[in-house]
């Protein structure tokens, strides 16, 4: 085991993080909204004090344009699909703060369109 020393380290304190939510702004999900989620979400993140606990990453395309835009929360391991604003929200007031997934619209392998091999590709299916 070993320590890492961050005392040069620079940029947002992730000690503390739980969650981190990747957020498609691919070129395809921009067009249906992405970056008006994007924004909608980090405001709930804002909105509820979550900012220590919680990071955001925005990611070029995730390889699910079909039914996108998409976002997936990690470490919990859950897509989801067809984002608007206030499905944005409410992975913060729904699955952030209570645990609770939003079924309707989660991604799950086997799905049409959900391509595990696409996903981690290094070629994006977009851009
Ligand atoms: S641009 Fe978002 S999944 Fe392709």
């Amino acid at each position: 085991m070993f320590s890492i020393n961050n005392d040069k380290a620079v940029g947002k304190d992730l000690t503390k993080v739980n969650k981190i939510i990747f957020m498609c702004s691919g070129f395809t999900c921009n067009k249906k909204g992405g970056e008006e989620n994007i924004v909608a979400l980090r405001a709930s993140i804002k909105e509820n004090a979550l900012e220590a606990e919680v990071h955001t990453i925005k990611t070029l395309c995730t390889g699910q344009c079909e039914s996108g835009p998409t976002m997936l929360v990690h470490p919990d391991g859950v897509w989801y699909r067809e984002m608007t604003v206030s499905r944005a929200e409410r992975i913060v007031t729904s699955h952030v703060m209570q645990g609770q997934l939003l079924e309707n619209i989660l991604f799950n392998e086997g799905d049409d369109g959900m391509d595990p091999a696409e996903v981690t590709s290094s070629k994006p299916a977009c851009n």
